[in-house]
């Protein structure tokens, strides 16, 4: 299937860095001079909100209508706080998730003019890359897009005449999961320990520093010129189904031919399965987690879904980041278990019990299990802990996060975990062993 590029438009082969120059002779950076010669503030953000633009980072809510929440102060500019922020997302740590990265490196001029445009559009005057720690190339390549945006007079004062001013930097996370949820983000960016934070106030309220803030993952905000460029309705005509736009696709593990493509939202996963040279070693698919190591997995029956937010969404999954992480027939589901709790358990912050000690307590459950040390109850006992782990049982979504492929494991897979137990314990009850050996 021919891939629809749009973010990826400009991405080289090898994977070299298209600079300012480059940047512009390709049509790089009209779009913020239209936005600057033919749009006040107020009027970009209902352009994305009618282009139907969802958040790329995860949880797919509308661009436009986040915007939206911001305090406008063109009326009334003494009431105007000292700063007003744009934060955006590059923490990329959700397992199997690198599509950032490639568009950061290959294309970083395309995030800046999209940050630019966005932070005109809800009035910032000061803006942040929160960039992974490990990105140190990307670090280095972003920086010197930055330099040479100035340099062009892109960023900083008065730009390009218009009496908008604008300062970006780049912040290194620290390295943790949690810093990429956009409240422990903001904490980790104002140099605390990178705990979520209760909302409201949301943070176009009280976000970084207590002043007005958006945060907006990477790719979200790359297909803002593009859509001030070429108008919400050639967005919307993008989409196969309701969502508008492209999406960039990943696929890791067993496929023959892993890697990143762009594709119109509402594609159907079969097809996209297809481009990454389906499973690899003429082997068949057992289950697919469909964007990221947080989302449940959808199985070979689910081929013909349609790659959106709602398509994923009736599969009874999530679109999330759209970076599938695929599994071959031949895999333990045991240990992809294991080993994605073993990250959860890890990565929690450790704010609420439920998941600071459920989620460890998982883990070793299921280390037992593969070891063959499992017990009658123990299945059932994970049930309860997708219960009590779920949405609205802790302060924020990692723990329901970790909990969307263990349900759906032990749905699909039930059987192959219940052969796990040994059937020497089947014969007692897990209070019984417990009571038999009280230590
Ligand atoms: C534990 C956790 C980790 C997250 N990590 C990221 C991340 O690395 N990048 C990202 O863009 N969003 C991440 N998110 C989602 C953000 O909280 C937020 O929804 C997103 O950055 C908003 O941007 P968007 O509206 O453009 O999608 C994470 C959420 C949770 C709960
Ligand atoms: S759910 Fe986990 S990561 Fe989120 S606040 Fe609670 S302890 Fe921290």
């Amino acid at each position: 299937m021919e891939e629809t590029k749009v973010l990826t438009q400009r991405i080289r082969p090898d994977r070299s860095a298209v600079w300012i120059d480059d940047y512009m002779d390709l049509g790089g950076y009209e779009a913020l001079k239209t936005t600057l010669a033919d749009y006040g503030p107020a009027e970009v953000g209902p352009l994305i909100k009618e282009a139907g633009l969802r958040g790329r980072g995860g949880a797919g809510f509308p661009t436009g209508v986040k915007w939206s929440f911001m305090p406008r102060f063109e009326d009334r500019p003494d009431e105007r706080p000292a700063h007003v922020y744009l934060v955006v997302n590059a923490d990329e740590m959700e397992p199997g998730t690198f599509k950032d990265r490639l568009i950061m490196e290959g294309d970083p001029h395309q995030l800046i003019e999209g940050m630019i445009i966005a932070a005109y559009a809800i009035g910032a005057d000061t803006a942040y890359v929160f960039l992974r720690g490990e990105y140190t190339e990307c670090r280095r390549r972003l920086q010197q897009a930055i330099d040479e945006a100035h340099a062009k007079g892109f960023l900083g004062e008065n730009i390009l005449d218009s009496g908008f001013s604008l300062n970006l930097h780049l912040h290194m996370s620290a390295g943790r999961y949690i810093c990429g949820e956009e409240s422990a983000l903001l904490s980790a960016l104002e140099g605390r320990r990178a705990v979520p934070r209760h909302k409201p106030p949301f943070p176009a309220a009280s976000g970084l520093f207590g002043q007005p803030t958006t945060v907006n993952n990477v790719e979200t905000i790359c297909n803002v010129p593009h859509i001030v460029k070429n108008g919400a309705d050639w967005y919307k005509s993008l989409g196969l189904n309701k969502d508008g736009g492209t999406k960039l696709f990943g696929a890791s593990g067993h496929v023959a031919k892993p890697g990143l493509a762009e594709f119109p939202l509402g594609v159907k996963l079969g097809d996209v399965l297809e481009h990454f040279g389906g499973i690899r070693h003429g082997r068949k698919l057992k289950g697919l987690l469909p964007g990221g190591g947080s989302t449940p997995f959808l199985t070979p029956e689910h081929l013909d879904t349609p790659m959106d937010y709602d398509g994923v969404g009736a599969a009874g999954s999530r679109l999330g980041t759209a970076t599938m992480v695929v599994f071959d027939d031949q895999t333990p589901i045991v240990g992809v278990l294991k080993n994605l709790e073993h990250f959860y358990a890890q990565e929690s912050c450790g704010w609420c019990t439920p998941c600071r000690d459920g989620l460890p307590w998982v883990e070793k459950m299921l280390i037992n299990l593969e070891a063959g040390k499992g017990q009658p109850g123990d299945l059932e006992l994970l049930d309860l802990h997708v219960k009590l782990l779920g949405p609205g049982k802790t302060f924020c979504a990692h723990a329901p996060g970790a909990m969307g492929p263990l349900e759906a494991g032990l749905k699909y897979y039930r059987d192959e975990l219940a052969a796990l137990i040994p059937d020497d314990a089947s014969n007692l009850s897990r209070t019984e062993a417990a009571n038999a050996n009280p230590l």
